[in-house]
């Protein structure tokens, strides 16, 4: 019998990993998280963006929802399908060749039964080269979440702050603050774990309840608004960027201002185009002086002919 070694892995765009560098899997996660390794994780909706975060070494890439936020300009996630999930995982993972790729399922998508999460779950994989798929909610998600794993598909966990629940929770706001919830929290966490998710998101939570979460379980944690005890960190990469113009959660960095980048861009584009200085010789195709010649023969001698049956 023969076994698969991580190195002999391949992502769904065929590309192999060379000597030295491996696919991540999720037994990258566990180890990173036994060695204290933080796990990094970032978003990714198009191909060029997982090629460069892939480049740029990062483990772990979320075909996220807040695609419907961030890319599609809806309010909030709650408009995201299915189609539109696979269509921008396709395109991730043709960019992809090492990272974890974690795609999102959307709302409606598993809340519904464990029959249509395990369906809709296997789509992510079979249709759209993901590796995992991730889904929000604790206990009440139990079922779906154990239909999904016994199919061998790795399931990530989202706790706190989740955002297909927002008209639930009030809006966009930190969650567990109170003693009640932080339990809730906790034990919800656990559970997750129990029922055999590889890794748990915590979004927008105190950070020591963060901290005491990552250190209950012995499946990482992934944080984004949950502090520096989490064993490892996922932010939206239009945040990241600086390309979201909306609003800027607090727990957010921004290491670019590509909004600022691409305005310059497109208004010395239309300034230059206005002005003709675009586009300039180097930016223009030309044709041999010969084959000029001979076109303008044509057109004179079937100008010619024209008049003279007119
Ligand atoms: O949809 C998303 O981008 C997410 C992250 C914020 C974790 O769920």
């Amino acid at each position: 019998m023969s076994t698969i070694s991580p190195t002999s892995l391949s992502s769904s765009n065929g590309r192999n990993a060379p000597e030295g560098r491996r696919k991540i899997t999720t037994l990258t996660f566990r180890r990173k998280k036994q060695r204290g390794e933080p796990i990094t994780m970032l978003t990714a909706y198009d191909y060029p963006t997982a090629l460069i975060a892939d480049q740029a070494g990062i483990d772990s890439i979320l075909v996220g929802d807040s695609l419907g936020m961030v890319v599609l300009g809806y309010p909030n996630t709650l408009s995201v399908t299915m189609e539109d999930m696979l269509h921008h995982c396709k395109a991730v993972a043709r960019g992809s060749t090492y990272a974890l790729l974690v795609g999102d399922m959307p709302f409606m998508s598993y809340q519904t039964s464990p029959q249509d999460a395990l369906c809709n779950a296997g789509r992510f994989l079979q249709e759209a080269g993901m590796d995992a798929v991730k889904l929000e909610g604790g206990r009440e998600r139990l079922e779906a979440v154990q239909s999904i794993v016994a199919a061998g598909i790795p399931v990530m966990g989202h706790l706190g702050l989740t955002p297909q629940s927002v008209h639930q929770l009030g809006g966009f706001r930190p969650q567990g603050r109170d003693a009640t919830a932080a339990q809730r929290l906790l034990e919800d966490a656990l559970l997750l774990q129990e029922a055999g998710c590889f890794s748990i998101v915590l979004e927008s939570v105190p950070a020591r309840l963060a901290a005491l979460i990552s250190q209950r379980l012995a499946i990482p944690t992934i944080g984004i608004g949950a502090g520096a005890g989490c064993n490892g960190q996922v932010l939206v990469s239009h945040d990241v960027l600086g390309l979201f113009d909306r609003f800027t959660p607090k727990f957010v960095k921004k290491y670019a201002d590509l909004h600022g980048e691409i305005n310059r861009a497109f208004t010395t584009y239309k300034t230059e185009v206005e002005s003709r200085a675009f586009p300039a010789d180097e930016h223009t195709v030309e044709m041999p002086d010969q084959e000029w010649e001979a076109l303008l023969s044509r057109i004179e001698e079937s100008t010619q002919e024209i008049d003279q049956k007119g």
